[in-house]
């Protein structure tokens, strides 16, 4: 079975854990900020927590309305609800970016807006400010770690980037992510509300660490193809439950700030597999499954390769019968956002991406030939 997805966190990096030493913070600080043109990173244990500190450091009134996509995680939903604003929902067109004609009709009744980087995929910023005017806007980059547009990474067009390192994002290499600004008053605040956060108990990163080990080996190629699949086939809860907001907030541990350092190098080798593989797969997939324009300029890290189609539950159950796991993105969204006050019919594009989209595995740690097999065999779909 070729998983969806990968993660990849592995016995040097559950060991690494133990040894961090205080100068892996000045590397990670180092590392990230050169990549980012110097804007320095705060990290966070989650992107959700990162999205609700920066919403309260961008000073908005209480009650305020925040605009974003409904096809995202419910997580950054429960966040903007933690945060004590109102959400608008804007809705999206079928290249997955936010829909400029929505935003021209509700950008009078939002006071900050989220845009969401969905897949990897930039969207253009510039253009989106030109219709929001100066109100602050939050690039969420939770899938969109080491993509760019017009050859620069994503996060640093908007008053602040928000990244997730976390299970199910762009190489999943554990618990954890981090803001980047170039706004020195959302900066600050950031620090001052980082400072009250206490660090978590010494029991609870070891389990957090245990854990990532645990899925780690379950992702393992081999003990995914006899167990970890057929369980989660067989026992899987449905994703219909909304991610909630963490009861407690705490700050990112050394160990995990420690594992993003050390990986950060690494990741940008296996960026380039990762983009060769998603390019590839442009190549090859039939036009009928609509694969997605992405916007000239810019470079997406092909986080996983979405399609759509009416017939996607029967697509994704061929390809499953094939040996190949494609994912339902974001699937049950609609069933969430109505927890969060969406009504029908508030954003059709939306709702027809929910229930047709579709996405192919397009990791690193596949191969040239898997990838031709992954796009030969969706090639060979036929609706009965
Ligand atoms: C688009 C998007 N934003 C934010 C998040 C939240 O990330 P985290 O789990 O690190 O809080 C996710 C998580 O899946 C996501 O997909």
């Amino acid at each position: 079975m070729i998983p969806k997805l990968y993660f990849s966190f592995t016995i040097n990096d559950f060991v690494g854990e133990f040894k961090s030493h205080p100068r892996d913070f000045n590397s990670a600080h180092g590392e990230i900020e050169n990549f980012f043109n110097g804007s320095q990173p705060l990290f966070v244990r989650k992107a959700r927590i990162g999205i609700r500190m920066v919403l309260h450091a961008m000073g908005l009134k209480a009650g305020a309305a925040v605009g974003v996509q409904p096809f995202t995680c419910s997580s950054v939903l429960s966040a903007i609800k933690r945060a004590g604003f109102r959400i608008v929902f804007i809705d999206m067109d079928r290249n997955l970016r936010m829909s400029h004609e929505d935003l021209k009709n509700k950008s009078n009744a939002i006071d900050a807006l989220i845009v969401t980087h969905i897949f990897g995929f930039p969207d253009d910023v510039e253009t989106i400010r030109s219709i929001f005017g100066n109100k602050p806007i939050i690039e969420d980059c939770a899938q969109a770690f080491l993509s760019a547009y017009q050859s620069k990474p994503l996060g640093l067009s908007a008053d602040a980037g928000i990244f997730s390192t976390g299970f199910g994002k762009l190489f999943g290499i554990g618990y954890g992510g981090f803001v980047v600004t170039g706004n020195d008053t959302i900066s600050a605040n950031l620090l001052k509300q980082a400072e009250q956060l206490q660090f978590p108990s010494k029991a609870a990163i070891l389990w957090q660490s245990v854990k990532n080990f645990g899925l780690g080996m379950l992702y393992r190629p081999l003990i995914y193809s006899l167990l970890t699949f057929p369980v989660k086939k067989r026992f899987g809860r449905s994703n219909a439950s909304i991610q909630e907001y963490p009861f407690r907030e705490t700050k990112m541990p050394l160990a995990g700030i420690s594992r993003i350092a050390r990986n950060f190098t690494k990741n940008q080798q296996r960026l380039q597999r990762q983009r060769a593989n998603g390019k590839l797969l442009i190549k090859l997939v039939d036009q009928r499954f609509h694969p997605i324009e992405p916007l000239n300029g810019s470079e997406p890290n092909y986080f996983v390769f979405p399609l759509q189609s009416e017939n996607r539950d029967n697509i994704v159950s061929f390809l499953a019968s094939k040996g190949i796991e494609a994912g339902k993105f974001f699937g049950n969204s609609i069933l969430w956002v109505h927890a969060f006050g969406y009504q029908p019919g508030d954003c059709p594009g939306f709702e027809h991406i929910a229930s047709t989209l579709f996405t192919l595995p397009c990791h690193d740690y596949l191969s040239e030939n898997q990838m031709n097999y992954i796009a030969e065999t969706l090639n060979k779909y036929h609706v009965a």
